[in-house]
């Protein structure tokens, strides 16, 4: 039995930073954002909006290419929580009136949980083959003003229907992964912004890329440079993506220059290019960015994926594109919403950034920004209130 991603959708928030002005800003040089870290754009959230926000209104639309009341479980994959103890699934939950029936969670490992999601999802789906699982990644990545993380904050969701006979994408059953305690990269309890340690996070990435590769290949056998027709990563940055597709490809045998890998991600680091880091979200918002731009007909080819998070754990895994999977896709509404966007002076950006919510008893309403389907409209007596706009 086929099981994987039978529908796929994706949000980010209405405005958007240029990293040329907050390079400017920072006094470096445009290209060592645009072209160094590869990012020309990151999402702002305002505060009428959050993670759940931006989930319920992507699993919004990506219900509407099923029943939702075949909907039997919702994973939810953040490491940007608002709540010790509630589940953010449960918010999405009430917004879009999903049964009752139905088991709501919370999952975490930095930016890697929406995949094991999808795996515990699959297992699910193998027990009872009519269930319908809604697998959501939803992160607002943070790391502060004027912290060389910065210029790859971001925001977005992703929300997948994971089905048999998926329409979309049948993941296959092997997997390579590679888990290993580091403090690449950590958020205490107490804070709002992530910690790093830049340099010792990107060599775990590319460390735990090939190791995750080495276990996949000895299991499946599958050749990098005959048996792919595309290639994901999880993307904290495009710079970085780029030099772990090179990595893996030169450990493969084959050495790509600089002209050739841009030409491989293109279509899957678009959307991202324009966000940012999404954490959990980002590797499936370049699997959107993928479908809905590659030109060519990717059904019945292989992707291969590779997802990970600090702290750290990698995956590497693969699925086949589904014949018809262009029928599923949202490419030219995709496109507006990123293009409909606002772009704030960096003034407004890090007054943005600097807002925070109550955290007293009282009645608080905050300002309405741009449409969104949803609002966190205001928070009474530490309880926040979640409307439909
Ligand atoms: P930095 O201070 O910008 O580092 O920090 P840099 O000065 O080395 O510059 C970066 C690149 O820009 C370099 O290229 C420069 O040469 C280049 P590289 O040596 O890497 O090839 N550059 C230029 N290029 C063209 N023209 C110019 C120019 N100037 C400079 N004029 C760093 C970069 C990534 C460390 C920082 O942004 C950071 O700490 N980011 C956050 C951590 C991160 O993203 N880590 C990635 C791996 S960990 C991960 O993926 C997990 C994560 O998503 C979290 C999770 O799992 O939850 C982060």
């Amino acid at each position: 039995m086929l099981i994987g991603i039978d529908a796929i959708e994706f949000y980010t928030p209405p405005y958007f930073l240029s990293l040329e002005d907050l390079a400017q800003a920072r006094g470096t040089e445009k290209e060592h954002y645009t072209v160094g870290i590869g990012i020309l754009g990151s999402a702002v959230v305002p505060p009428d909006q959050d993670i759940v926000v931006f989930a319920a209104t992507a699993a919004e639309k990506v219900l509407r290419h099923i029943d939702k009341n075949d909907i039997d479980m919702v994973l939810f994959a953040t490491e940007s929580g608002v709540d010790q103890s509630k589940a953010a699934g449960l918010w999405v939950h009430s917004l879009l009136d999903l049964p009752a029936r139905c088991r709501v969670i919370e999952l975490k490992e930095a930016c890697y949980s929406a995949t094991p999601a999808i795996r515990m999802a699959m297992a699910m789906v193998h027990k009872n083959p009519k269930s319908k699982i809604l697998v959501i990644a939803s992160d607002h990545s943070r790391y502060g003003i004027k912290t060389p993380g910065e210029p790859t904050q971001g925001a977005a969701a992703v929300a997948m229907v994971i089905a048999a006979n998926p329409r979309i994408l049948a993941i296959e059953d092997e997997y390579g992964i590679y888990a290993k305690s580091a403090m690449d990269f950590w958020r205490p309890n107490y804070r709002s912004e992530a910690l790093v340690q830049g340099k010792l996070s990107v060599d775990l990435y590319l460390a735990a890329l090939i190791e995750c590769w080495k276990q996949y290949e000895a299991l499946t056998g599958i050749k990098f440079d005959s048996d792919f027709g595309a290639f994901c990563y999880h993307t904290p940055y495009p710079r970085l993506a780029e030099k772990g597709h090179k990595a893996l490809s030169g450990h493969n045998g084959r050495v790509l220059n600089d002209e050739e890998t841009r030409q491989q991600l293109g279509p899957f680091l678009r959307y991202v290019k324009q966000i940012g880091n999404t954490y959990t979200a980002s590797m499936y918002v370049g699997l959107v960015s993928l479908l809905d731009n590659t030109e060519s007909d990717l059904s019945g080819k292989r992707i291969g994926l590779y997802s990970y998070g600090s702290g750290s754990i990698g995956e590497y895994f693969s699925g086949i594109v589904q014949p018809g999977y262009q029928k599923m896709l949202s490419a030219k509404a995709n496109e507006q919403m990123l293009n409909g966007r606002e772009k704030l002076s960096v003034a407004s950006y890090e007054e943005i950034f600097s807002y925070k919510h109550p955290q007293e008893d009282g009645e608080y309403h905050f300002p309405k920004s741009k449409g969104s389907m949803f609002r966190l409209e205001g928070m009474q007596d530490q309880m926040r209130i979640y409307v439909k706009s």
